[in-house]
């Protein structure tokens, strides 16, 4: 089995998507059948990562587009340095909350700065490392707000969160176009019927992905 690559796996999705739950049942999941897994998120990481991440949500009350869009695509090419790439080639699974197309959605669509330019730039920032397969939970944008501001009391917003309706909707249509463009990895999960109910879609097409890739390991 030596050389056995770790599974890499995304989570994507607007606010209040519940994607960060269905990462936590994910990485259960993938060591209650022994599988070794690593658990991490963006912006962050790693210390240099975490600094970025308080610049970025909490610090500083604007960043034009383009600075923005560099500080997220810094702490991800740290991430993948120090963190994901070694540990996928150690054979350990990585589960990251969020990743290269959350700045596609986001900047890409959100920003306006254009989906091709940051494919471009994450692909040079990550020397080419793309996951296995990234789950992109799909919520409208007034709900997701909603939802969100629900759960803080509108207090505890960051920089993005605080950003109008209009912007998470562009957000929205990004991602739509995102996973058009690479669905042999992308898999859009409704967030309808609760956690449980998200939970059975997304094992589903863990457990194919895990076949699949258990097969390649033998051929
Ligand atoms: P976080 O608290 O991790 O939010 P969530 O729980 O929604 O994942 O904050 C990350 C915020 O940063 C989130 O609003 C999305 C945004 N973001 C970008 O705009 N571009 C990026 O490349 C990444 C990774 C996140």
């Amino acid at each position: 089995m030596g050389g056995r690559r770790g599974i890499f796996v995304t989570l994507e999705g607007g606010e209040g998507s519940g994607k960060t739950t269905q990462s936590r049942r994910i990485v259960q999941y993938l060591r209650a059948r022994g599988r070794e897994v690593l658990e991490t998120r963006e912006p962050g990481g790693t210390d240099a990562g975490e600094m970025i991440r308080d610049i970025l949500l909490h610090r500083v009350a604007s960043l034009s587009p383009r600075a923005e869009l560099a500080l997220y695509l810094a702490s991800r090419s740290q991430l993948v340095q120090e963190i994901v790439r070694p540990n996928l080639e150690k054979g350990v699974d990585v589960i990251c909350d969020r990743y290269a197309d959350s700045s596609t959605a986001y900047q890409g669509g959100g920003r306006e700065l254009g989906i091709e330019l940051v494919e471009d730039l994450n692909d040079w920032a990550t020397a080419g490392l793309e996951p296995d397969l990234t789950f992109y939970f799909e919520v409208a944008a007034s709900t997701g707000l909603t939802r969100r501001e629900a759960r803080s009391g509108g207090e505890d917003l960051d920089r993005i969160e605080r950003e109008d309706l209009d912007f998470h909707e562009r957000v929205g249509r990004a991602y739509r176009e995102i996973a058009a463009r690479h669905a042999h990895r992308f898999r859009v999960v409704s967030t309808e019927g609760g956690e449980e109910a998200v939970w059975e879609r997304v094992q589903r097409e863990l457990d194919e992905r895990l076949v699949a890739k258990e097969k390649e390991a033998h051929s």
